[in-house]
């Protein structure tokens, strides 16, 4: 049984780069005559110089990088933009108050001067790639593993400052197929972005984390923002008297609807695969990465949640990092289920045969995977340290927080500390602890607390535990094994820590010195297992990411070499990419079949009143009872198809990316995966993989009927045929 398996897979392997159209996530530049043809032959109807071009207007001039790790895309001639609620999450919970409160009921703008500010939030706009391997390998040749991982950011940034400079633009060289082409990345970044519109939560986050990356799925998963410019055109900072952006582009909507097979294409910024990692990585990630994660993950979630159910500010307070946690706490759990039941670390031992098959011969990969076991056996015994830091100690915010009070120690520590780095130093920490203050609830970080640190201590091999701070612990508290010391600890740190008293903060800030600090209770902590990790394991931790590195870059420049001549796509790094496929039911297993669409009766079904997760907003009720569709009805269901489901590959990053139809036309918002295809940061499942999507007519419905802003409906350029 294993032998088919295994000879299938080492078959599959050489398709990979040819493979299906639905896997892969292209550079619109480089789209090549190959993959362009492919996508005509799938029902594309636009040019090629419409998807992309440097001359003339194109659909990429629509697509935004929104915020830190998000697709938004114009819809105005006025700098409208669609994106996803959960990537306005943030900016609609930081304009919300308990009174005004527009994650619970939603926020419609009815014009201009109502949009609200977004501070921080800011959109790029990608102006052009330049390919500059050359130049970047001109100024890498010959280092070692270790030189190049510690000089290969330095080394980047400075060429693409060096090639932007005086341009207005901002520079990022993206490393392709693991550092075996660069490519650099021009944005122009607005900076004045304003929320314009937003459902309330029961619908931009209908079905919660029980829903999340899960098909069937009925999430409006969708929020509305606008990019300011200044009266001259150009970026600036929020300004009451800036002008709506003149975008070069925006998308035209279409609300003729989608059917089953039709072609979607999806822009947008993927921020990251790994489909070239070896065996060796996915059975670390399986076997500790991954679980480890999730335990720590799921005790953190599960304090942070009892305190925003009990109370609307904190549940305002905490959301947005909840969600963030929660996100990823599924997506890992799912991933290593996905990773086992398909045998992805079979699949990549037979990639790995098959590679050296071909390599032999090649002194260049001789050693490669005797190197990679040799790495992996070195690194293991650690691995799980890394995450128990990171993950649990730090997963405490104020643990965290009094981690990146060591910067100022180091500073403090220095004999020749000139009274400039000082106060540079302090003012850092107190805007630091200011934001930190903003967004701490007491109750859920102290029992955060506790429980890590037994965690830790219950699961981390007793050799690699830091000895001092646990001896310091049980003669203090009492017995560690039990829960109760580790409470009594955490209260301890708690109501001794200079960080939460405003009295005892500001004295240690008029003459920070570097013996109160070390005294401190959560700076204690942070510091026993920051230099337990520092001193005893993070240097196992760099030699490996070196090698990995390395190595890496070798095994990829062998697998181009192998497949020359095939098109082949580099791994997602949040640049721009484009994707095709299809819209698509699928069959998840034995006689289940999934349909392609979901709508507002399945909305209803799901209906639980009160519920944190399936509530729905009264308006919605009853629009939907008396059928009030206007224009965004299905013709075929009768009903307001509200997402759908297609082939496309895509990953994290690309939220609130546009799908479009075969004329370019938006029909949705990429919003999630589905969880039989989790494992598609490493291993791309071309039977089960689907993008959930947003159908743009929920979106205008929403809009239209409930939020009554036909203001923004009538911006918009809307194609009916
Ligand atoms: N899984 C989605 C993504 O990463 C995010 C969905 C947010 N919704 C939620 N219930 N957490 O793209």
């Amino acid at each position: 049984m294993k032998k088919t398996v295994l000879s299938l897979i080492i078959f599959s392997f050489f398709l990979r780069p040819i493979a299906k159209a639905d896997e892969g996530m292209w550079l619109p530049m480089l789209l090549g005559e190959q993959v362009y043809a492919d996508m005509v032959k799938r029902g594309l109807k636009v040019s090629k110089e419409q998807l992309y071009s440097m001359n003339q207007a194109s659909i990429k001039d629509a697509i935004v990088i929104f915020g830190g790790g998000c697709t938004g895309e114009i819809v105005s001639k006025e700098g409208l933009i669609f994106t996803n609620h959960h990537c306005g999450y943030n900016a609609i919970a930081s304009a919300s108050s308990v009174e005004h409160n527009y994650l619970k009921d939603g926020f419609w703008a009815k014009s201009k001067d109502q949009e609200i500010s977004s501070p921080g939030l800011s959109v790029q706009f990608l102006v052009k790639i330049t390919d500059v391997t050359d130049k970047v390998n001109e100024r890498i040749k010959g280092l070692s593993a270790t030189e190049l991982t510690q000089k290969l950011p330095g080394i980047l940034t400075e060429i693409a400052n060096k090639e932007t400079e005086g341009s207005g633009y901002e520079g990022r060289i993206a490393s392709m197929f693991k550092a075996n082409q660069f490519l650099l990345f021009t944005y122009e970044r607005f900076k004045d972005v304003r929320l314009v519109g937003t459902p309330p939560e029961s619908i931009g986050k209908f079905g919660g984390d029980t829903d999340n990356w899960e098909w069937p799925r009925h999430t409006g998963d969708f929020s509305i923002f606008r990019v300011y410019m200044s009266k001259d055109g150009k970026p600036a900072d929020f300004a009451a008297d800036n002008v709506p952006y003149k975008p070069k582009y925006s998308l035209p909507v279409s609300i003729k609807g989608v059917k089953d097979g039709d072609y979607s294409m999806i822009y947008g910024y993927p921020g990251g695969t790994n489909r070239y990692e070896t065996s060796f990585g996915v059975k670390l990630k399986t076997d500790v990465e991954n679980p480890s994660l999730v335990g720590l993950r799921d005790v953190r979630l599960k304090y942070m949640f009892e305190e925003m159910k009990k109370d609307p500010a904190t549940k305002l307070q905490l959301a947005g990092s909840y969600a963030g946690i929660a996100n990823y706490w599924k997506f890992f759990d799912g991933e290593t289920q996905q990773l086992l039941k398909y045998h992805v670390y079979e699949e990549k031992q037979a990639n790995e045969a098959a590679f050296a098959a071909w390599a032999k011969g090649k002194t260049e990969y001789d050693n490669l995977f005797a190197d990679y076991q040799k790495i992996y056996d070195a690194w293991r015994p650690y691995a799980k340290q890394r995450v128990y830091l990171n993950e649990g100690i730090l997963g405490s915010p104020l643990v965290a927080f009094a981690s990146s009070l060591q910067k100022l120690d180091a500073t403090l520590s220095k004999k020749d500390a000139t009274k400039e780095e000082i106060t540079k130093a302090t003012d850092a920490v107190k805007t630091a602890r200011a934001n930190f203050i903003k967004s701490e609830n007491i109750t859920s970080d102290k029992n955060i607390l506790g429980a890590v640190t037994q965690m830790f201590f219950n699961d981390v091999d007793a050799s690699q535990h830091p000895s001092n701070f646990y001896h310091w612990l049980g003669t203090t508290f009492g017995d560690l094994k039990s829960k109760k010391s580790y409470e009594a600890y955490a209260d301890y740190v708690f109501s001794n820590t200079m960080i939460l008293d405003d009295a005892k903060w500001n004295r240690f800030l008029e003459a920070p010195d570097t013996a109160t600090l070390h005294k401190d209770a959560a700076y204690m902590t942070a510091s026993a297992f920051n230099s337990n990790f520092n001193n005893n394991y993070a240097k196992f931790f760099t030699d490996f990411s070196a090698q990995n590195f390395y190595l890496g870059k070798t095994y990829l420049k062998g697998i181009l070499e192998m497949n020359k001549g095939k098109k082949m796509y580099p791994d997602a790094n949040f640049t721009m990419r484009v994707s095709y496929g299809n819209v698509k039911s699928y069959t998840p297993r034995d006689a289940v079949k999934y349909n392609y669409v979901c709508t507002l009766s399945g909305v209803l079904e799901k209906y639980k009143p009160g519920d944190y997760e399936f509530d729905l907003p009264a308006n919605l009720l009853e629009k939907a009872k008396a059928k009030d569709f206007g224009q965004y009805m299905d013709a075929t269901a009768k009903d307001i198809v509200v997402t759908y489901i297609t082939t496309n590959d895509i990953t994290g990053g690309n939220s609130g990316s546009p799908v479009l139809n075969a004329k370019g036309e938006l029909i949705g918002l990429a919003f999630d995966g589905n969880y039989e295809a989790l494992s598609h940061k490493i291993a791309f499942d071309k039977n089960l993989n689907r993008t959930i999507c947003l159908d743009v007519r929920y979106l205008l419905w929403v809009v239209d009927k409930l939020g009554g802003a036909s203001n923004l409906i009538q911006e918009l350029d809307l194609k009916k045929i």
